[in-house]
This record gives C-alpha cells, sequence and structure tokens, in this order.
C-alpha cells in the first residue's frame, strides 16, 4: 500500500501542496488530473523523493519516509521501492537501450551484469522492442523511447510506479503505443499512479481518479463518479475543457414533438 498523509510542500513563499493525504492500495491504478500548476507532478516527484517533504509522511509497504527521515540506508530502501516514468524519456543518452536497462540494476539493484542483462531483453521484449537494444536513443521515436524509458523503471522491480503525463510530448498515433504498455503494467498488479491529461484513457483503467486543485484533492473516486457524476460543479467545468460530456440525464418521458 501507497500512504501518503498530510504533506505539505512549498517553494520558496508558494505552497504547492497543502496537506494533502491519498492512499492506494496493493494492486490499484490512480490517476491524478487537474489544472496545470495544481502540483500533480510536484506530489508524484515528492513520492519519489525527488522533492523533499516539509511535513507530513509517506509509506510504501512497511517503509515510511516523513521530514525527520535522515538515514541514507533507510531513505535509499523507500527510494528502490518507487520509479518514475517522465515527460520527456530521461534516458541516457550516450548509453545504448540495452544499457539503459542494465545500469540501473546493476547501480541501484546491485545485481550482476549477467542477471540484469537477461532481464533488459525480457523487458525490451514485453515493450515490443527487442529488435532496438543496440540503438542509441537518438535512433528511436519518441513513442520507443518512452517505452524504453517504461521498461527501465520496471527493470528496477518497483513496488509503486509513477508516471508524470507520459504520452504528452507524443503525437496520438505514437501515443497509443505507449499507452498499450502502460495498461499492461496497471494490469500487473505493480501500484500505478499516473498524472495525465489523458482522460479517455484515465477512465480506461483507473480503480481512483483523484482531482486536484491548487496542492488539494478536490474530490477522488471511482472514474465513472469523477468524470461522469462529479460532486463538484468545478470538475464538470474542468473535463468540459476536454471534450468529454457529463452524462446526459434520462428523459422520464419521452419528448413530443410539436405539430403545427
Ligand atoms: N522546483 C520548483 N521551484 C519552484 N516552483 C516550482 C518548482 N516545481 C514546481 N513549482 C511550482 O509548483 C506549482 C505546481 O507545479 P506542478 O508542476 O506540480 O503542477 P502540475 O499540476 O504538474 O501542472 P501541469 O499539469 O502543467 O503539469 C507551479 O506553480 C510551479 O510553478
Ligand atoms: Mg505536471
Amino acid at each position: 500500500m501507497l500512504k501518503v498523509s498530510n504533506i505539505q510542500k512549498s517553494f520558496g513563499e508558494h505552497q504547492v501542496l497543502k496537506d494533502l493525504s491519498l492512499t492506494v492500495n496493493d494492486g490499484e491504478v490512480v490517476t491524478l488530473i487537474g489544472p496545470s500548476g495544481t502540483g500533480k507532478s510536484t506530489l508524484l516527484r515528492t513520492i519519489n523523493l525527488l522533492e523533499s517533504l516539509d511535513h507530513g509522511q509517506i509509506e510504501i509497504g512497511e517503509q515510511k519516509v516523513t521530514p525527520q527521515t535522515k538515514d541514507q540506508k533507510e531513505i535509499l530502501r523507500y527510494r528502490r521501492k518507487t520509479a518514475m516514468v517522465f515527460q520527456q524519456y530521461n534516458l541516457f543518452r550516450h548509453l545504448k537501450v540495452i544499457d539503459n536497462l542494465i545500469q540501473p540494476q546493476v547501480v541501484v539493484n546491485k545485481v550482476t551484469k549477467k542477471i540484469a542483462k537477461n532481464r533488459a531483453e525480457q523487458l525490451l521484449d514485453q515493450v515490443g522492442l527487442a529488435d532496438f537494444a543496440n540503438h542509441y536513443p537518438a535512433q528511436l521515436s519518441g513513442g520507443q523511447q518512452q517505452r524504453v524509458s517504461i521498461a527501465r523503471a520496471l527493470a528496477l522491480d518497483p513496488e509503486v510506479i509513477l508516471f508524470d503525463e507520459p504520452t504528452s510530448a507524443l503525437d496520438p498515433e505514437l501515443s497509443k503505443e505507449v499507452l498499450k504498455v502502460i495498461k499492461g503494467v496497471a494490469e500487473s498488479g505493480i501500484i500505478t499512479v499516473l498524472a495525465t491529461h489523458e482522460m479517455q484513457f484515465a477512465e480506461e483503467i483507473s480503480d481512483q481518479v483523484v482531482f486536484m486543485e491548487k496542492g488539494v484533492v478536490v474530490e477522488q473516486g471511482k472514474p465513472e463518479e469523477v468524470f461522469h457524476h462529479p460532486k463538484q460543479e468545478r470538475i464538470s467545468q474542468f473535463l468540459s475543457n476536454y471534450g468529454l460530456k457529463e452524462t446526459v440525464p434520462t428523459l422520464q418521458r419521452p419528448l413530443l414533438r410539436t405539430v403545427q
């Protein structure tokens, strides 16, 4: 289980996360939606400890971090439970695809190069890129690079995988193949937290949808509830920008044509 409790995060005077709490059960997929600048990326980066916490705590299973956690071993143990996929892939450009997958396993998880290579090959096959092992990232399309970065995240065997707008740099055709891979990850049972503007996809894969605004969770529920029966008018307004139609209430009586 991933449990975020009352976390706060500020940049200078600007408080970006305001006492935010969120629980994701094992095997669940949670999607973060909400306006730009609302703190979705900051939340993901905080869960991954790319940003430090000002207040509150985050637990993944038995492992817990708070602003008071200073023991580097403990921090490392926590970080190993998470992996993140970024909008801009963030692959090592000077390393071949296969080495992009081998290196983190060797450095972070301390596995032998042979085991890391086997796992890398298996993962590349899973994301449909077995033939690209010896290419450099620049020789791949954006969609292919993103699939490599998902494979790299999986190579770390995380308990929680975080996706920050993984398809927003891609055109729709390339997005499709990446979304298919993300769906596979989501179905594999790894706790998945995804920030996205792909509402249709969010509706399809999520167990829970979290609407965030100005650093707080405004509404959280099943996709059907949040997308089609939101409690807050604000969410309907936001969703209308995405061309998602609210459910039209069923008419009690058929409409009568006015006969002239
Ligand atoms: N390192 C930083 N230093 C200063 N301010 C930051 C930093 N990172 C984020 N912010 C600010 O925090 C706020 C939230 O940003 P964040 O990137 O988390 O929003 P978001 O919900 O992911 O938006 P988007 O949908 O556009 O990706 C913004 O006002 C942003 O400018
Ligand atoms: Mg963002």
